[in-house]
């Protein structure tokens, strides 16, 4: 018989040998035929299935709704200082992507994973923030620097009306709001950001859709895909910011001495 020689790579999402490439298995005909958009294109590409219409929408509103927030920011920040060093599209765009993480846009994993494992253990949200707290972990999905319970991030808003309105179920952002309702108790800034929000809605996403099962869900939260969601939406607005600099001519930035505390540790 034929003997199938050993491959150094093994891939399951996309196949170009064809006709036409396919992602996961949907050749690109029906992509453009049927009007696909990219949150469609992320299902097959990330998941391996088409999603309905509903999940697909939330997916791009993410995209959308994380493209840019502003100059200020730890990423555009990065982008626009390498901007302005003269650096090329790609180092700029790095350069402000490296800065997503725990801190900053890279949190929608973490906060899927802790919301989903006190959701499902029946947590209380003072049991849930008093533990993190006796195990030093900040909430991952909860705080901001500039938003607070006065001034609401709109992102937020957009997100939890659409779920609440199309979802079958949205329980994780429920509780993630009732957990915000207990941290707001403790101080002004401590609301649910947006990562906690694409982060418990997604929990909501994946478990109520009938598309993936319980094994599936634990796989995704595993091995991290959300934050994939921020550093693909944000690259958006990085690609911008580098453009604008560039456009604008801008020179070497130097940060202001004026704005450094020269001072040695005692
Ligand atoms: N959980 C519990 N307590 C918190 C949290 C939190 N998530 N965030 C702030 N606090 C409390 C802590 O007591 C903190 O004191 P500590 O430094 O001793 O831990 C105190 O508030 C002071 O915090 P601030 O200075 O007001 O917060 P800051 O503006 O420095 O941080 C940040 C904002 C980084 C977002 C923070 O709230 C945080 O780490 N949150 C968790 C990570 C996260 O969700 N990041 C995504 C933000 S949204 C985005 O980037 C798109
Ligand atoms: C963002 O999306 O970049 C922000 O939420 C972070 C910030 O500091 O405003």
């Amino acid at each position: 018989g034929k003997v199938r020689a050993p491959t150094h790579i093994v891939s399951t999402i996309c196949d170009d040998r064809g006709e036409e490439p396919t992602y996961a298995g949907v050749p690109m005909s029906t992509i453009i035929e049927k009007d696909y958009g990219v949150g469609d294109v992320i299902s097959l590409l990330w998941f391996k299935r088409s999603l309905p219409r509903y999940c697909t929408k939330f997916i791009e509103m993410c995209v959308m709704l994380c493209a840019d927030h502003g100059p200020a920011v730890s990423g555009a920040h990065n982008t626009i200082v390498t901007a302005r060093a003269g650096k090329d599209l790609v180092s700029s765009l790095v350069s402000g992507l490296l800065t997503i993480g725990p801190r900053f846009g890279g949190a929608i994993d973490d906060a899927a994973r802790y919301f989903k494992e006190a959701h499902d253990k029946g947590l209380t949200p003072y049991d849930f923030v008093e533990s993190m707290k006796k195990k030093g972990i900040r909430v991952p999905g909860i705080g901001h620097r500039i938003k607070s319970r006065d001034n609401r991030d709109k992102r937020v808003e957009l997100l939890q009306k659409y779920a609440r309105t199309q979802f079958p179920n949205v329980k994780y952002m429920e509780y993630a709001v009732t957990v915000e309702t207990y941290t707001l108790s403790k101080a002004n800034n401590l609301v649910l950001n947006v990562d906690g929000c694409i982060g418990s809605l997604f929990l909501d996403l994946l478990s109520s859709c009938a598309m993936f099962t319980p094994q599936e869900i634990d796989e995704i939260i595993e091995i991290g895909y959300l934050n994939g969601l921020f550093v693909l939406a944000r690259s958006i607005g990085l690609i911008g910011h580098t453009f604008d600099q560039k456009r604008l001519k801008q020179p070497l930035y130097r940060h202001p001495w004026e704005d450094v505390l020269y001072t040695k540790y005692t």
